[in-house]
């Protein structure tokens, strides 16, 4: 019979303590004991445990805001049908609630068309989930559920973001000075996507974003999502069982945003 003890500290500590253990629904605490007991059948229960340190310390850069609890500290429940406005209001960090509305206030105070408002509205709400190349998860999260030139246009605004426009109105940020150095050269996949989108015709789709975009940093309030409510309804395919449960292409991306604990 093999020994199938589990380090009850340490498992506690991985999963975030006796309080977020308290919370966890049966099967996802089911399926945390499990997974410890693989990594201790693995590796035996001294490499399992090392394995734990590295887990709470070694976050990389593809984290999204979810994860960290300085940024998003409590979890709010939300609806069990949830749409993209329970998740601006209950889920998604304050800083990307706060840049996409400031984005999209900016295209509607401009009178934009509404599929450019709705692009700014949701062009970096993936950063919840993960920063890591977020315009191309970004465009996936939302392929579903908007305009296929809504997609397009998100998936190709990171890689428009470092190419300057003067006849669109578009200089390079001061700020990817700073994050990415002065003499700062795009990878080739960025140059690829970007000459790929600069004579595509939707080209414009992905321009706007980036021009809203620079007026997310405004500082002051948000403002607030309700008055997009209409355009939402008018622009977002919204699934009846609730994003996350509608068995689409990126439910499992509005799942993990739902509930960015369960360990599984
Ligand atoms: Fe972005
Ligand atoms: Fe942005």
């Amino acid at each position: 019979m093999p020994d199938l003890t589990i380090n009850r500290r340490a498992l506690l500590t991985k999963l975030g303590g006796a309080s977020a253990i308290a919370i966890l629904p049966a099967e996802a605490l089911a399926d945390a004991l499990e997974h410890e007991l693989m990594d201790q059948a693995a590796y035996g229960p001294e490499c399992s445990e090392i394995d734990i340190i590295k887990v709470g310390r070694d976050v990389r850069r593809g984290a999204g805001q979810i994860f960290d609890k300085t940024i998003v500290p409590k979890l709010y429940k939300m609806p069990e049908r949830p749409t993209l406005i329970d998740f601006f209001k209950l889920r998604f960090s304050e800083p990307t609630v706060s840049h996409c509305l400031k984005s999209a206030a900016h295209a509607l105070n401009e009178g934009q068309p509404e599929r450019n408002i709705m692009a700014s509205l949701v062009h970096d709400i993936v950063i919840n989930l993960i920063k890591t190349d977020h315009a191309w998860w970004g465009a996936d999260l939302i392929a579903p559920y908007v305009d296929e030139r809504i997609t397009w246009g998100v998936r190709h605004h990171q890689a428009l973001r470092f190419y300057a426009d003067a006849e669109a109105g578009y200089e390079y940020p001061e700020l990817y000075r700073c994050v990415f150095g002065k003499d700062f050269e795009p990878e080739p996949y960025i140059q690829n996507a970007y000459s790929q989108a600069r004579g595509h015709q939707w080209y414009m789709e992905a321009r706007m974003i980036t021009l809203n975009d620079t007026y997310g940093f405004t500082p002051g309030p948000a403002p607030d999502i309700d008055q997009f409510t209409d355009i939402i309804a008018r622009n977002w395919r919204q699934p009846e069982q609730g994003l996350g449960f509608d068995d689409s292409a990126s439910a499992h991306m509005w799942r993990t945003l739902l509930n960015p604990e369960r360990p599984l």
